[in-house]
């Protein structure tokens, strides 16, 4: 049931607040400002010598960003793969690894011949599911279950922000296992992911801003999607999702990376979407824009007040979000990175839940 929404794409991204707010209570005790993870006690995190991680699409960016976060906050290398290549490079598996695979339906085929390989190589399994009934929870020593509810639309939406909720408090938990977080930073981590449903109505409130910049966008044929850190998996998300929805051509990058090639593709006829908060390493990313923009780049900025306020004016548009704690970041920015491409799509006309050639679930190669 698409309830008041035109498309179940559209009420999937307006769900968001509310699905995140169920999946952080399975995971974190907002009373006690802890993280509270059922099943992570089966890790034994403290003598792990390294995560693996695989999954396909959209599930694969979430576990980038989970790669910055491990690292980050637990100090736990981590290695990513896509399932496709992971199944097939016949990588050693040493003691003490823990093999992660992220997956909305369960059953994608090339994620789950991933958890077999590492299964038969005795590695202990853990996965970020959607469905608790699929085959890839089913083989799992360990199933962390987001609490999405269905999700119909072909082009994953609150699946994505869910499995980020999800990962972010194993990645706390990591964390204070191996001390690296104290409690201090646990309460502060933690109040930072509650924070996350209202911070996540208020990024909503860009929609009409979103709408109207997205009708010239209908009309290109190409686009570039620049981010750093825990925004650069989230840069080739939005292009991943531009292509799913209309068909436009676009490339994800670091945006530290522009000059390393991309920078040749820019004209004014070229959109550049820089998804940059206001953090720690912003004025690189306001250097990079300043770069497009002398080389015509039409720049639409997704910042905070402050992003806004350095941006320097490079920006021909610019979304507002509100103000977030980083670990907070790439779950609230994905809300309008989605919104672009269902907006962009809507105006295009084409089949918004239904893209042309895709399937919801690949359970074949
Ligand atoms: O069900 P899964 O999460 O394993 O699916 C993985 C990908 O097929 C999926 O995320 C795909 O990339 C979506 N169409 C993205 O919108």
């Amino acid at each position: 049931d698409k309830g008041n929404y035109r498309h179940f794409m559209a009420k999937e991204i307006h769900e968001q607040p509310e699905v995140i707010g169920h999946t952080l209570s399975r995971y974190i005790d907002l009373g006690a400002r802890k993280v509270d993870v059922p099943g992570a006690a089966a890790i034994d995190f403290t003598n792990l010598n390294r995560i693996l991680i695989s999954a396909c699409g959209t599930a694969y960016y979430a576990g980038l960003v989970a790669k910055y976060w491990f690292e980050k906050y637990a100090r736990l290398p981590v290695e990513i793969d896509v399932a496709s290549e992971f199944r097939y490079r016949e990588t050693p598996i040493g003691k003490n690894e823990f093999a992660l695979f992220i997956s909305q339906s369960g059953e994608t085929a090339d994620t789950l011949a991933s958890l077999r390989y590492c299964k038969e190589n005795g590695a202990k399994i853990g996965a970020v599911v959607n469905v608790p009934e699929s085959t890839i929870a089913r083989e799992s020593d360990v199933v962390f279950q987001t609490i999405a509810g269905p999700e119909i639309g072909v082009a994953s939406t609150k699946a994505f922000t869910c499995q980020l909720a999800v990962l972010a408090a194993l990645a706390i938990h990591a964390g204070r296992s191996r001390g690296f977080v104290n409690e201090d930073q646990e309460t502060e981590l933690v109040e930072a992911l509650g924070a996350i449903p209202g911070l996540a109505v208020q990024a909503l409130k860009s929609e009409i801003k979103i709408e109207t910049l997205s009708q010239p966008l209908s009309r290109v044929s190409d686009a570039l999607y620049l981010g750093r850190g825990t925004n650069f998996p989230l840069a080739m998300e939005g292009a991943l999702k531009l292509k799913e929805l209309s068909y436009i051509h676009a490339e994800g990058y670091a945006a530290g990376e522009l000059k390393h090639g991309p920078i040749a593709l820019i004209d004014e006829n070229m959109p550049v979407f820089v998804i940059a908060p206001h953090d720690g390493i912003y004025e690189k990313t306001v250097s990079n824009m300043q770069e497009v923009a002398a080389r015509g780049g039409r720049i639409i900025l997704i910042t905070d007040e402050r992003g806004a306020a350095e941006s320097g004016d490079v920006a021909q548009d610019v979304v507002i979000m509100p103000d977030v704690h980083e670990i907070v970041a790439p779950i609230i920015y994905a809300l309008p990175v989605q919104m672009i491409s269902y907006h962009t799509a809507v105006f295009m006309g084409t089949d918004v839940d239904q893209p042309r050639n895709l399937a919801k679930s690949v359970t074949v190669e």
